[in-house]
């Protein structure tokens, strides 16, 4: 058995770590229950979590050990939307200049500051030429730092839509790899991304923010079209994340049944009653709405997305705050790419600003995310799931503003930063 293991992490790239690490601190918050424990004691083995207790009650294990002294233990985050390779200060026209190679080298900086800031998983729901997919694979090969990433490579989109690259002369012939039209055509978008290593599949119902000529409240896929989508994919056992910001589209794809639906700025109240039914997750990117409009116009965002920005802020916010009230479920998911990467924690503050207790917050980014990822190995800082979590001074759930400044990070069992 072990030697098959040793075969299996020579195999991956990595060396085999057959190591046990204690690791204790002052507390730890249990994000299922909402409690918080003190005095801790966490076993790691291979990267995984084994045993979880109370310092003095669990039997001592030989092992190397990390005593975080006075910080509170959490589960790595999760964030469920993010574009690694993606550069908000590269905004608009003048990121035409940049090839897709450019972009995939900047997703390995992008990686490391995710990581840094806390977040140890990510669903990277939309980049060029499958960066996601290469940078997933050199992270698990430890070749660099990064999180965990559930890619979703190309995202789909009708010909003219938000997803497709409207900026570009009428007479420019270029490469789409993420356009498709029709039930069967976008059936077929799904196979191909799917056989090419997309491990969750992300598509536009609706107009955006970022993209020219897209009016941002538009469907942009029939009922049909999406109906096909969503089933072709969950019967490849992949989960669908439908961007949407207009009430029709955000209902046409909660009807489709995807699994997440992202912004979902002008959901009404039919919306979220078909969410609460159907167990439809949102994930809500209320922090950029601050950060584009400071920063839009330097970075080049042209006017025409600056002005959809001012009709969607708000609203977003609004919306994010009728659904929670409501009872829909939420996970935490920022866009970062669209504002800086490292910053993603600065959103929880949002969430509890727009109704959230901080608890909940923490939750959408830690065991919420993981169901709706469908994930059971993390997420949580529980025995059998991957030992990834993060410590920082104080109670967040006092102060949500603590996550901004982790102290710890650590991934499979090991330190990847310690900033204390
Ligand atoms: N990617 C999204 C779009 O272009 C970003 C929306 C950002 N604005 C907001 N208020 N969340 O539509």
């Amino acid at each position: 058995m072990k030697t098959m293991m040793m075969l299996a992490a020579l195999l991956a790239g990595t060396a085999a770590q057959a190591e046990t690490v204690v690791i204790t601190a002052a507390r730890m918050l249990d994000v299922a229950s909402g409690r918080m424990i003190e005095k801790p004691i966490i076993v790691a083995e291979d990267g995984r979590i084994t045993k979880v207790g109370r310092q003095g009650e669990l039997l001592a294990t030989d092992g190397r050990r990390i005593d975080l002294g006075n910080l509170t233990i959490l589960p790595g985050l999760i964030d469920m939307h993010v574009h690694l390779s993606s550069d908000p200060t590269l905004s608009g026209m003048q990121a035409l200049r940049y090839p897709n190679s450019f972009w995939t080298v900047l997703g390995v900086a992008m990686a490391k500051r995710t990581i840094e800031a806390g977040f140890t998983t990510v669903r990277n729901v939309g980049s060029a030429d499958y960066a996601d997919l290469g940078l997933k694979l050199a992270i698990e090969r430890g070749a660099i730092p990064g999180p965990r990433i559930v890619p979703a490579t190309y995202a789909i989109g009708a010909t003219g839509g938000h997803c497709d690259s409207n900026e570009l002369p009428a007479n420019y012939v270029f490469d789409r790899p993420g356009i498709a039209d029709g039930p069967d055509g976008v059936r077929q978008k799904v196979r191909e991304l799917h056989r090419r290593g997309a491990e969750v599949i992300k598509y536009c119902a609706t107009g955006g923010v970022f993209s020219i000529g897209t009016s941002v409240g538009a469907q942009q896929y029939t009922q049909a079209e999406m109906n096909a989508l969503v089933e072709e994919a969950h019967m490849l056992g992949l989960k669908v994340a439908a961007h949407a910001h207009g009430t029709n589209g955000i209902k046409a794809a909660i009807r489709a049944g995807v699994d997440t639906v992202e912004h979902v700025s002008f959901a009404d109240a039919e919306a979220f009653e078909l969410a609460k039914k159907t167990g439809t997750w949102f994930s809500m990117d209320i922090y950029n709405d601050d950060y584009i409009l400071a920063e839009g116009a330097k970075n080049g965002v042209p006017e025409s997305s600056l002005a959809k920005e001012r009709e969607v802020g708000l609203k977003q916010r609004q919306t994010f705050q009728a659904a929670w009230k409501a009872g829909v479920k939420m996970v935490f998911g920022s866009d970062a790419g669209v504002y800086p990467h490292g910053d993603n924690a600065r959103q929880f503050a949002k969430m509890v600003e727009w109704g959230m207790a901080p608890i909940d917050a923490i939750r959408a980014a830690t065991v919420m995310a993981a169901e709706a990822l469908g994930r059971d190995d993390v997420g949580q800082i529980v025995p059998g799931r991957f030992a990834d979590m993060i410590a920082v001074a104080g109670d967040p759930t006092a102060n949500v503003a603590t996550l901004r400044d982790v102290k710890i990070v650590i991934k499979d069992g090991a330190v990847v930063k310690d900033a204390r």
